[in-house]
This record gives structure tokens, C-alpha cells and sequence, in this order.
């Protein structure tokens, strides 16, 4: 049974799931991002514009489309390694034209989106999947999820410097939680130092670099969770295998 809501979108009355959480079993976003994809007027209810985040819909019965695009929940779910190259952007959605994770993993059938974000000039270790509740958990600040990455900084860091980094570090308006990270050479005029942190705010390990007076030059992610990026070619993607499946 329909109903109109307050904006005129014909919607089920009885109990469904909310229109974020079927976006994310759809393998559409994840619910977050789904919030954001309704927020921004890019969904559409048995062909309504919902902006509102209360919606629920039945599936089988409410029809949801993406951009035109009908979607429904998908049965297998896919996990899938990315080696991003800098100057992509990590969005599932791009509609400015730039250059996205998305253009690198064309030949998927299936509708994945990216496992959390690095920024554009941030190369490494990128997870996509088709599976929300995954990502909601994977990404989720409480779980910290221990992320490693080699990045080259500017000059030298003394040890009172790099203990500064493992006490946690006043930035903005929060601290950082205790990170790691280990010098591992000394060139002329910067160094390479391994990080590993157990958070992922916005920017954070360049923050961190920039807050103890040693800028990023290049920052490229190795390792997520227990998963290791090894020799995968840059631009290049994978599925992951049983035995990462288990650890994930
Ligand atoms: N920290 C950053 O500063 N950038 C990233 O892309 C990831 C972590």
C-alpha cells in the first residue's frame, strides 16, 4: 500500500528499510554516502525526488532509481583491491569530470564504490565492494581499523619529533589517537618513514606530518586492516582471495 508523504512522494506504509540502508544493499553507496546522494536530490522514489532522510522502502515494491537507473539489492557481493594512482579522485560519482577510481575498475559488471577515501594525490591500497553493511563496519571510527602507509616527508625527524607523532598530536579542534612511525631512510633533503594510524580523518597522517615540521612530499597506503597491497601494479585492481576474505 502507497502513501503520499508532506512532499508528495508516493511511498509504502508499511514498515520498510530505510532508503539509505537499500541503497547500500543495492551497492549503491554506503550509507553515509547514501545520506548524501538523498541529501543532493539524486534519488528518486517511484519516480519522486526524495531529499529527506526518513524515507523507508519495501523491496519488490518501492521502485528506487539512481540517475535514472533502477536499482535493487544485489545478491554476491564482491571485495575488490585497487592500486590507486595519485591524481584520482575516490568517489563513486563523479560528475565534474575528473579523473575517478571508477574509470579504473570499468571492466566490473557490478556496481561497486570505494571502501572509505585517499585523497587525489594519495596513492596506494583502495577496497571497493558492492557490500554497505562492510563498509559502514570497515569504516567506522570505533572499530579502528589500523591503516599503514610509507610516506616521504621533508627533512629529518628527531626522535623527540617522531615521539610527539606516537603521543597523539593537537590538530584542528581534535588530538589524534597514538600512531606510529619509524624512520626508515634519510636522503638529503627528506626522509621515508613508515605510518601506521588507527583512525581516518580528513587529510590526517599529512596534518600530522605538516603539525611536526615535516610536510608529505608523497604518501602512498600499504596496508588496511591486515590487507597488504604487495606488488599489485599501480592502476591495476584484484579481487581479494579466501584466506583476505577471512581476515576481513
Ligand atoms: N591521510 C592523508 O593525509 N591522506 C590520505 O589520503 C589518507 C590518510
Amino acid at each position: 500500500m502507497l502513501r503520499n508523504d508532506e512532499y508528495g512522494v508516493q511511498i509504502s506504509m508499511e514498515s520498510g528499510i530505510r532508503l539509505q540502508k537499500y541503497l547500500a544493499d543495492c551497492g549503491v553507496a554506503s550509507r553515509r554516502k547514501g545520506e548524501e546522494l538523498i541529501i543532493g536530490g539524486q534519488i528518486q522514489v517511484n519516480k519522486k525526488t526524495v531529499t529527506e532522510l526518513g524515507v523507508k522502502v519495501i523491496q519488490g515494491k518501492d521502485v528506487v532509481t539512481v540517475q535514472g537507473k533502477e536499482v535493487k539489492p544485489q545478491e554476491k557481493k564482491i571485495y575488490i583491491m585497487l592500486n590507486k594512482p595519485e591524481g584520482y579522485i575516490t568517489t563513486a560519482h563523479e560528475q565534474f569530470g575528473r579523473l575517478s577510481v571508477m574509470d579504473l575498475i570499468e571492466d566490473i559488471e557490478q556496481r561497486v564504490f570505494p571502501v572509505g577515501r585517499l585523497d587525489k594525490d594519495t596513492s596506494g591500497l583502495l577496497l571497493l565492494t558492492n557490500d554497505g553493511e562492510f563498509t559502514y563496519t570497515f569504516t567506522h571510527p570505533k572499530h579502528h581499523v589500523r591503516k599503514k602507509y610509507i610516506a616521504e616527508i621533508k627533512g629529518t625527524p628527531d626522535s623527540s619529533k617522531l615521539n610527539r607523532f606516537k603521543k597523539g598530536l593537537k590538530i584542528e579542534d581534535y588530538t589524534t589517537s597514538p600512531a606510529n612511525i619509524r624512520l626508515l631512510a634519510s636522503k638529503k633533503k627528506s626522509s621515508i618513514v613508515e605510518i601506521t594510524i588507527y583512525e581516518g580523518r580528513n587529510r590526517q597522517v599529512r596534518k600530522m606530518c605538516s603539525t611536526i615540521g615535516h610536510p608529505v612530499v608523497n604518501l602512498k597506503r600499504i596496508a588496511v586492516g591486515g590487507l597488504e597491497l604487495r606488488d599489485l601494479p599501480e592502476g591495476k585492481w584484484r579481487y581479494l582471495s579466501k584466506d583476505e576474505l577471512k581476515i576481513i
